[in-house]
Parts: structure tokens; sequence; C-alpha cells
């Protein structure tokens, strides 16, 4: 009796040793719906936003590398939404396109999101309807995956980078996909903001180490953030380790893109250091001061954490399938023949995803490189659903689910095709997409 009662807790002992035993169901609500918040600050009126519980950015989710989360989205808009989880790689009908993998839930309505997390790292949500006016007014968050272990960092921090386009009286416009903006280089606004707020300072104590989440999360505006001062380093792209290295010639990040960045505060106590974006060098800006505290944190010189690998398979480029994708139309090329934007000259239109056929068909399992040529006079943050690739071009081959390619330029993605479906493919400049840069894949 007392044998068989041991036996049987080594056998738990060993069950909780395995990774599952320890996965957690997480439960979240999130209701989509309207609200005023000071998004400028005063003297200037608050602004109606679109939030996720009220909150702008929607309320944060962080939870743990091979948890579970279940989200019961309740639609408080006016309007048809959904959620689609950017960068995580989840089970189709979980993916919130509109059409494609789900009815799109209704005013009023409910929908219930359930999925794994396989990856660690820095993931956003918001929804894939009407995605230039639902996200142009407010409707992003940020998913945060915690490593197992997490590495030692003094603090972990989360910028939610975008804009508003804002008129006098601090009120969103309503020119949601004008003609102008999505031939160019989107609808950009004219706040940006960090975390839903105009920023001003962002305090640090002299020798903090700093994990920055920084999401791109804006319609259309691309960063290249520069840090005065500081010599941060990338530890991660798009959610995925990479090999730590430091920023050179600004950090870019278009929209939908992630960077995880080590920041250590080298800088003086009482000083100020500030963080500049010159993406557009004619629109140059200070985006926030870094203001440093009285106090001095313990000097210690560690190495930059080295984050675990998540578990991505590796494609077989020998063997790899390859399929050219050229992004072409925009102002300042001759006149499309079907729309204004097009990959491979076709055009599927609108922000609902109806009738979206499959652009390619990819085999289950096998590699495959999406050469993209990007024939166009501007850039195109291009983003895959369902995988994350290789990024062939690359300073260290990063992971990513979205990069940015440059006007004229070409750009290698290659991945394994191991998760079944329909996945759209999309540039995530929004206006873009919904003016015809955007496809389906098959996987199957
Ligand atoms: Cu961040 Cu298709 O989306
Ligand atoms: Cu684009």
């Amino acid at each position: 009796m007392r044998r068989a009662r041991r036996r049987f807790l080594g056998a738990c002992a060993a069950l909780a040793a395995l990774p599952h035993a320890r996965a957690a169901l997480r439960e979240v609500r999130l209701e989509a719906g309207p609200a005023r918040l000071g998004v400028v600050g005063a003297p200037h009126p608050d602004t109606d936003v679109w939030t996720y519980n009220g909150a702008f950015p929607g309320s944060e989710i962080r939870l743990r590398q091979g948890d579970r989360l279940r989200v019961r989205l309740a639609n408080g808009l006016p309007q048809e939404t959904t959620i689609h989880w950017h960068g995580i790689r989840l089970p189709n009908a979980m993916d919130g396109v509109p059409h494609l993998t789900q009815k799109p839930v209704p005013p009023g309505g409910e929908f219930l999101y359930e999925f794994e997390l396989p990856d660690a790292g820095t993931f956003w949500y918001h929804p894939h309807a009407s995605s230039a006016e639902q996200l142009g007014r407010g409707l992003v968050g940020a998913l945060i995956v915690e490593e197992r272990t997490p590495p030692a960092f003094d603090r972990d921090v989360v910028w939610v980078l975008s804009d508003l386009r804002l008129d006098r009286e601090a009120r969103i416009t309503p020119d949601f996909n004008a003609p102008f903006d999505a031939s160019h280089a989107g609808r950009l606004g004219n706040t940006v903001l960090v975390n839903g707020r105009v920023p001003e300072l962002f305090a640090l104590d002299a020798g903090e180490r700093v994990r920055l989440r920084l999401i791109n999360a804006a319609n259309a505006r691309i960063f290249r953030l520069n840090f005065e001062g500081h010599a941060p380093q990338v530890i991660a792209l798009d959610g995925h380790p990479v090999a730590a290295h430091l920023v050179s010639g600004g950090l870019r990040l278009g929209p939908g893109m992630r960077a995880d960045l080590l920041l250590e505060a080298a800088g003086e106590p009482g000083r100020r250091y500030t963080v500049t974006d010159d993406f557009f060098a004619r629109g140059a800006y200070r985006l926030l001061e870094l203001a440093y505290t009285d106090k001095r944190a313990p000097a210690r010189m560690l190495p930059a954490p080295q984050l675990p690998a998540n578990p991505l398979a590796e494609p077989d480029l020998a063997r790899a399938e390859r399929l050219k994708l050229v992004l072409g139309g925009g102002a300042m090329r001759p006149r499309q023949p079907q729309g204004m934007w097009s990959i491979n000259g076709l055009s599927p239109r609108g922000g609902s995803h109806a009738r979206h056929e499959p652009m390619f068909r990819l085999k289950r399992g096998r590699s495959y490189v999406f050469e993209v040529m990007n024939d166009t006079a501007w850039h195109h943050p291009f983003h895959l659903h369902g995988v994350a690739f290789r990024s062939l071009g690359e300073p260290h081959q990063p992971w990513r689910d979205t990069a940015l390619v440059d006007p004229g330029a070409r750009a290698e993605f290659a991945f394994v095709a191991d998760n079944p479906g329909d996945w759209m493919i999309h540039c995530h400049i929004l206006e873009h997409q919904e003016a015809g840069m955007m496809g389906v894949m098959r996987i199957e």
C-alpha cells in the first residue's frame, strides 16, 4: 500500500516535470467599444476612441509560453469586428479574419477565441475587419508571452507606438481610406503616441537594464528610432530571439513589426536624453525624453541575455519551392489594370475578405521561399499569417512575421508550411491592404 502510494507520487512528480503539465488556462474578456479618453493631454479636450475594455491601447494580455488563452470578445461597436492575434501561430479557425476563418462578430455579438501560445515574445492583437478604420480609431493591444524561465532584467516595459489623425478639437478625423492616402504612404496620423498618450518623459534610474518591447501599431507610420547617448541592443524581432546586436543607423519599425531591446541606462543621473524618429527625414521629431532620476543602480557588467529559441521548424533551403510575389501599384507608377495596389497583378479589395480565393496553394510540411519584389515607389511592411519566416536578406536572417520591403528592393521569406488553413498575406499599411495589396495562401 505504502509502496503503491509512493509510486503514484513518483508518477505525479514526473508528470509535473513535463512542460504541458504547467500550462495554465487564462480567461480574458475583451469588450470592443467606444470610450472618451485624454490622449493629447490638457488643455486639449479628450478624444472619442474605440477601445478594448475602455482602454487605449487595449488591456495588455500577459501570459507564459505554453499557456492556453481563452478570450471572449464582446462587440460593443456600431459595426462588425473580429480579433486577429498578430504573430501567434495558432489554429486557422482562431485567426480572426472575417469570412475567411470565421463569421464577423455583429454589433452586440460575441465570439470565443481559444488557443495555445507556442512561442514566447512580443505580439499584439487588433481587429481584421475594416482595419483602417478600426485600428485608426484605437483598437490595438499588446499580447506578451513570457519565456518559461524569464531572463533577468530590472524592468520589462512595453511601448505601443501609434498615431492618430486629429483635428483642432482633438477629434479623430473620419477620413479613412481616402484615395490620396491609400495610393501614397497610407494614412499617417498627425499625433504620435506611446501607449495611447502624447509622450513626454520616460523615467530611468542610471544603471538599470530595461527590456523595452516596441510594437508598431500605427496604420501606416514607419519609425526609425534613435536613442541619444545610449547603445540599445536588439534581442528579439517580431517576438523571436535574435543574436544580440547593436542598433545601427536607427531602429526601423514598420507597421505590425516589433523589436525587443536591451536598453542599458548608461546616462548620468539627473540628465535627459532624447529619443527621435527620423524615418521621414524632413519630418524628424522628438518622440520623448529619457529622464534620469537622481538614483543610480549598482553597476553590474552583464552580457546581453540570450533568449531561448522558439520551437520553429527550420526551412530546407536546398529543397524549398520558390514562389514570386510582385508588389505593384500605387502613386508614381502606371495605373494598375485592376486596383490601386496588387500582388502579382491581383487586387482583392475591401476590409471584409469575403470570397477571397487562394493566390497560392502550399503543401503542408514543405519548405517555401517567397521571393518578394517591391515594384512600387513605396515601402511595404509585408505580413504573413499563420507562420514565422526567416527573412533571408537581412543581417542575422531573423525570424519575422512582418518585414519591411523598401521601394525597388527584393526580399526572401523562407518558411515551412506547417500550419494548415487559409492565411492572409498582406501589406500592413492598412490602407494599402484594403486597396488591394493582400491575398490568401492555402496550406493543405
Ligand atoms: Cu496584424 Cu493581417 O495583421
Ligand atoms: Cu504597402
